[in-house]
């Protein structure tokens, strides 16, 4: 699937790498659209239209002798289009023009010095004075001769031919990953690649998105209604502010308060979308109706699936007495579309039923709207500040769909919910209080199912625990727990057991994901 055709951009082509969404990111911070494809569906040459500017391919799990289990276009060769591969990408461009790979001696993992040979406008300025930099490598396999008119550029100890070039051509080869950070100056080589050698023009920035995305939006809805589930995190927040931009009054959005958001979200959101930007909005209060259907509920999936089920038929309640409504926008991130996370297309295992604003509702026959499908997330924020949204609403930590009901484990109900809304605010208070917020990726308090002893002020007491979670991470798919100090957490403790009656005892997590998920169900 292509995304977008009438953008000068660079071509990513994914063999199952997992720096494939790197490379995407560092080539659009260098202010160049890029979009990656499936190796798989890359074999349709009609996609390769000019606006391609310079093709990569990606690094993969795969051997390059392994050919039946990856596809390469060799058409590609012959588009006149500038080619760097990168790892697996450099040892097929090897391996398809009459070079040769094979195992490695040494296997090279991690970082690696990489010693200039030669010349090549791709490693202008990318080396230090003595002529060597630090590159990360991850590789098994690697190039043991050298296609017909291609040159070193540089060597490793290990391998010979780790920066290899073909001048007239325009095709580049790098055994290494420029693309994460632990390479020196990995961003410069991509920049000599697609600004000096694709010429690719740089098209990419906030401001342009903006005009663009406003424009794309304006011809593809005309005048009719679009509706909008606004949830207050980041992208509803940024889809319904550029919709406003883009179709003002046509936009009606939909917040559904279910009971299970952190202390005065609602207020906020109401605050900001209503009062502040004067968009269309509906709030729906539907706290009862949630905590109702929840009664005796304590499986996570069970919750996870009442909570998700309930939120449609709300929205569709509300939505259909809005007339002549013919599309949904919604927040679809770029790497939801991104097809090929597998080479081998293995399923990964189901964890959670995730429920979340998007997917709605197949029922109504609405058409989609989905401005922010080519973004990542980073860039949906700096989006969110060129439209003007507070940086409080584009700096706010995810929040999952099913709110503050997968941090009760066990039964709900209103008087744990709103034991924990106080936790969960002194909490998030006392981290941007202490400059701490920000260098957390997600931090909440979740309230455990289990009461213990205390002593409070000489009396015997018995209440809940109160865990609080707070981690690091890039992209929620894996976490680390961040390290408070000791201050730190004995006046978060203090604060919210000498103020929240219900919580006589805090304890932190200390688990990463994996082995454990960010949310508790
Ligand atoms: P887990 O618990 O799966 O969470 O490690 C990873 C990230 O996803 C968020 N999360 C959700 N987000 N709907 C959402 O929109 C959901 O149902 C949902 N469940 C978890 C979680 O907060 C974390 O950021």
């Amino acid at each position: 699937m292509i995304l977008s055709n009438n953008l000068n951009k660079i071509l990513i082509i994914d063999f199952g790498s997992q720096f494939t969404q790197l490379i995407a990111r560092r080539i659009r911070e260098i202010g160049i659209f890029s979009e990656i494809i499936s190796h798989k569906k890359a074999k349709n040459i009609k996609l390769f239209n000019k606006e391609i500017k310079g093709i990569i391919l990606s690094g993969g799990p795969l051997n390059v002798y392994d050919s039946n289990k990856f596809k390469f276009n060799k058409k590609i060769l012959n588009l006149n289009i500038p080619i760097l591969g990168i790892c697996f990408g450099h040892q097929i461009i090897c391996k398809v023009l009459g070079g040769k790979v094979k195992k490695s001696k040494y296997r090279e993992f991690g970082s690696a010095i990489v010693k200039k040979e030669n010349k090549s406008v791709l490693v202008e300025k990318f080396f230090s004075k003595n002529q060597t930099n630090n590159v990360w490598m991850s590789h098994a396999d690697q190039v043991s001769k050298l296609p017909k008119n291609f040159n070193v550029v540089a060597s490793t100890k290990n391998s010979k031919y780790t920066i290899i070039e073909n001048k007239k051509k325009n095709f580049f080869g790098v055994q290494f990953h420029p693309e994460v950070t632990h390479t020196n100056k990995g961003k410069i080589l991509l920049k000599n690649f697609v600004i000096k050698i694709c010429k690719a023009k740089r098209n990419w920035s906030s401001k342009h998105q903006k005009i663009k995305l406003i424009n794309d939006v304006r011809k593809q809805v005309g005048t009719k209604k679009v509706i909008c589930a606004l949830s207050g995190g980041v992208d509803s927040s940024v889809v319904a502010q550029l919709l406003s931009k883009a179709i003002g009054k046509n936009l009606t959005c939909i917040f559904v308060n279910t009971g299970l958001l952190r202390k005065n979200e609602e207020k906020q959101v109401i605050n900001t979308f209503k009062n502040k930007l004067k968009i269309n909005l509906i709030y729906v209060n539907a706290e009862n109706e949630f905590i109702r259907k929840l009664k005796n509920i304590s499986d996570p999936e069970k919750k996870r699936k009442i909570i998700g089920n309930l939120f449609i038929k709300i929205f569709e309640r509300y939505a259909n007495k809005i007339k002549k409504v013919r599309f949904l926008a919604q927040g679809t991130l770029y790497p939801d579309l991104i097809e090929s996370k597998s080479v081998t297309g293995s399923q990964t295992s189901k964890i959670k039923s995730h429920h979340n604003v998007g997917g709605l509702p197949k029922k109504m026959k609405l058409e989609l709207v989905e401005p922010l499908k080519f973004l990542f997330k980073d860039e949906v924020r700096k989006l969110g500040l060129e439209l003007n949204l507070s940086k409080d609403i584009i700096f706010r930590h995810p929040f999952p769909g099913p709110g503050l009901a997968i941090r009760i484990p066990g039964l709900i109900t209103s008087q744990k919910i709103n034991i924990l809304k106080e936790a969960d605010f002194y909490f998030i208070n006392e981290l941007k209080k202490n400059n701490l917020y920000k260098k957390i990726w997600q931090a909440y308090a979740a309230l455990l199912p289990v009461k213990t002893v205390g002593v409070m002020g000489d009396n015997r007491t018995y209440e809940h625990i109160c865990l609080l979670r707070a981690i690091t991470s890039e992209d929620g798919m894996t976490a680390d727990f961040f390290n408070f100090k000791k201050d730190f957490m004995q006046k978060i403790s203090n604060k919210i057991i000498n103020n929240i009656k219900g919580i006589n005892r805090v304890v932190y997590d200390i688990t990463s994901k994996p082995p454990s998920t960010i949310e508790l169900e």
